[in-house]
Formats: structure tokens, sequence, C-alpha cells
């Protein structure tokens, strides 16, 4: 593999033995790929950093190298951990739990991470057209590829690690061109409805499943950036799908439609994607989660907006965000006012990734199908997908 100056002098130890070892593991992962050179990346994000799916040989591993005086070299973000920082007792967490994961977080801070433990790291640092990122979260880097038009592979958390260590990453994958071109197209049935983060997300539970490990192109479908977060998180949990090209949405999407010269279509019914979601009003169940990937200001105010038509809730909504997120709904007093009502926002975690719904519920709806794919897998959770916008006909007891 071809390395630059710095790069040979990284791998030398002249920089130090963990920078050494770290650029060791990429350049080992990137000739097993077939890799000709390394790429410089701006942004890492680092996820499997939940005590809960870490467990205590992730523990040792991340503090072996905070405690050898690991640091990074470029912006680096994290996942969600197993709890919010602040309410884990109100989540059901225990003591124990929050002792581990709180010395998980001193390790990865004490290394320089940005404390931002999101799902949603584009919204942190916005990704440039055709730039090259080591992401780990396969719904963040769908996101990367598809809405911003970036490049990274989906990196595993201790790849993601080496990659924040160095600043590198190899050259392969969905870094080259000719890796990027589609491979399938979306013929979707007249009438889908894609307007709705819980329809998105069940197109996407469905193109996963259908191609597995491909590059779909969809043409012709009316998305926003709140519905392409929703269909990418759940292509990339039911398939692999870290790519996909989305008319009027994906940056390259022209370059896309010129190099592919044989798309295998691929039929998607209207009763597909409704056959998944519940539309029943009447439904039971203990709780309701909303944002999976972290809910963005957006979505959190236009729920706001909804609940505040109703008066106690029926059935308690947990909403995931990110820190930032949370911080600014805070000074708006939307937190407040979302809690008298019988909402509770969490930040720093998510269901998926916390204990929290095996310790409290039975049963839940999502409007996530990344969610609905993981909860009954991670927790032996039943979870049912209900719309984004009707939740207020589910969870309210009376409407004003
Ligand atoms: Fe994010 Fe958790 Fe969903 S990490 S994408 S909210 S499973």
């Amino acid at each position: 593999m071809y390395l630059t100056k710095e790069e040979e002098e990284m791998l030398s130890g002249k920089y130090g033995e963990i920078i050494s070892s770290a650029l060791k593991v990429i350049v080992k992962v990137g000739e097993s790929l077939g890799a000709e050179k390394l790429v410089e990346i701006p942004h890492a994000h680092v996820s499997g950093l939940s005590y809960m799916t870490i467990g205590d040989a992730g523990l040792t591993f991340l503090k072996s190298f905070a405690e050898r005086g690991a640091r990074v070299r470029v912006f680096s973000t994290v996942n969600p951990i197993g709890m919010d920082m602040e309410l884990w007792k109100r989540m059901g967490i225990s003591e124990e739990f929050s002792k581990k994961q709180k010395e998980i977080v001193e390790a990865i801070l004490s290394m320089g991470f940005e404390p931002t433990f999101t799902c949603t790291p584009y919204l942190i640092r916005k990704p440039l057209f055709r730039e090259h990122l080591a992401w780990g979260e396969s719904s963040a880097i769908a996101m990367a590829n598809t809405y911003y038009g970036a490049r990274t592979n989906r990196e595993g958390g201790p790849l993601a690690l080496m990659s924040a260590l160095t600043g590198r990453t190899y050259y392969a994958g969905l870094h080259l061109d000719e890796n990027r071109v589609p491979t399938h197209e979306l013929i979707l049935e007249e009438g889908i409805q894609l307007n709705d983060p819980a329809f998105a997300g069940a197109l996407g539970y469905v193109v996963g499943e259908k191609i597995r490990n491909g590059i779909p192109l969809i043409k012709g479908a009316k998305m926003s950036f709140e519905t392409v977060k929703s269909y990418t998180a759940a292509a990339a949990a039911s398939g692999d799908i870290a790519l996909s090209y989305i008319e009027g949405i994906t940056p390259d999407y022209d370059w896309a439609i010129g190099e592919a010269e044989h798309l295998e279509k691929v039929p998607i019914e209207k009763r597909e994607i409704e056959k998944m979601i519940s539309l029943k009003g009447d439904i039971e169940v203990d709780a309701i989660f909303v944002g999976c990937p972290h809910a963005d200001m957006d979505e959190v105010l236009e729920l706001y907006s909804i609940l505040s038509k109703c008066g106690k809730l029926r059935i308690p909504i947990w909403i995931s965000t990110s820190r930032s997120t949370y911080e600014k709904l805070k000074e708006l007093g939307v937190i407040e006012r979302l809690e008298s009502i019988g909402a509770v926002v969490i930040r720093d975690t998510c269901p998926v990734v916390s204990p929290l719904i095996a310790s409290k519920f039975k049963s839940v709806a999502v409007t996530s199908a990344k969610g609905f794919f993981y909860i009954p897998k991670m927790h032996g959770t039943r979870a049912v997908i209900i719309p984004f916008r009707r939740i207020g006909e589910i969870a309210c007891k009376r409407r004003r």
C-alpha cells in the first residue's frame, strides 16, 4: 500500500506507540480489502459505547487506550450510550450499570471525543459532498452517503476509533466511485405515501429485506430530510444498505444515473408498506417511542404541536434526542411542557441501546422501522409501528 511520508512516520512510531498500532490496524484492514492507499478524514464517529452492548470487554478495551494516553487527531463524535447521563435513575438503570457506563464515558472523553452521544452526527457537523469520513452507526453512514453525498464505509466501533486516533481510513469500498454505482431501481407503486417518517421507514425496511446488500435508486419520490433519515436507518437495519440514490435528494444522483448500465428492477407494492403500519387508534401498548434515529428539533417541535392539542397522555411517550437538541428544547420550555402532559425526553441514549425497555415495558409502539427491527431482538419486547403524524389520535386521552 502506498503511504505518505507522514503515514510512514506514524507507522514507525514517531508519533507514539498508540498511533502506530492504530494505523497498523487500518493498513491491515485496507490491504485485506485491496486498498492502494489511505485517505485523510476530517470527522470520525464511533459507535458501540453502550455498556449494555459492549460489556466489560469493551470497557477494558476503551480504558486501555485512554490509560495509554490515546488522543483523537480529528473532530470525533460518539454514538448514544446506554443511559441518559442525568435521568438514568428514572429510566430504571441500576447503580452498577450506571457506574460502568460512566467509566466508558470517562475513557472516551479523556481521549478528546466530543460528548455528543447521538446517532445523528451530521447535525453536529454537516458532512460535505464527496468528503471522506470514517463513521460507525449504520443509520448515520447511510445518511452521510445518501443525503450529503459524503463517502464512508460502515465501520465497526474499534476501526472508527483507530481512524479517530490517526485521522485516516483505508481507500476502499464506498470511498471509490466505482463502488458507488447503483445496482437496483425501486419501482414504487402509485399511491405509496412517503410523507411520514413511519411510512418512509417501512419502505426502507422492505427495501433492506429485498435487496440486502446493494445500492438502490429511487426516482420521483417526494422525500424530506426526516423521511430520508427514517428510510436510510431502516434500510441499513433490515439490510446492509449504506447508500441509496434518491432523486432530488442525493447530490450525485445525476452522476449515478449516468453510470448505471443495468439496474435490476425491484417492484414495491403499496400493501407491503401499509401492512407494516398499525393504523388503529385504540392500540394498547405500554409506551410509545419516538426518536430513532434521534429526533431533531423539527421533529420534536412537530410532535409538541400535535400533543399540545391533547390533555394528559393515555400512553406515555418517550422521545430520544441528542443533548444538543435537548438543550435547545429546554431553553424554549418545550421539555417542561412535554413532561407536564406525560412525555419524557431522554438524551444521550435510545430505547435500543439502553436496558430501559427490558426493565419497564412489555409492548411498545414506535414511529421507526429501525426501532421495530431491533427492539424485539434486543429486548424481547413486542413492537408495532404507528404513523408519526397520528400519534395524537393514539396517545391522547381526549382531544381538545
Ligand atoms: Fe439511533 Fe438508537 Fe435508533 S442509536 S438509530 S436511536 S437504534
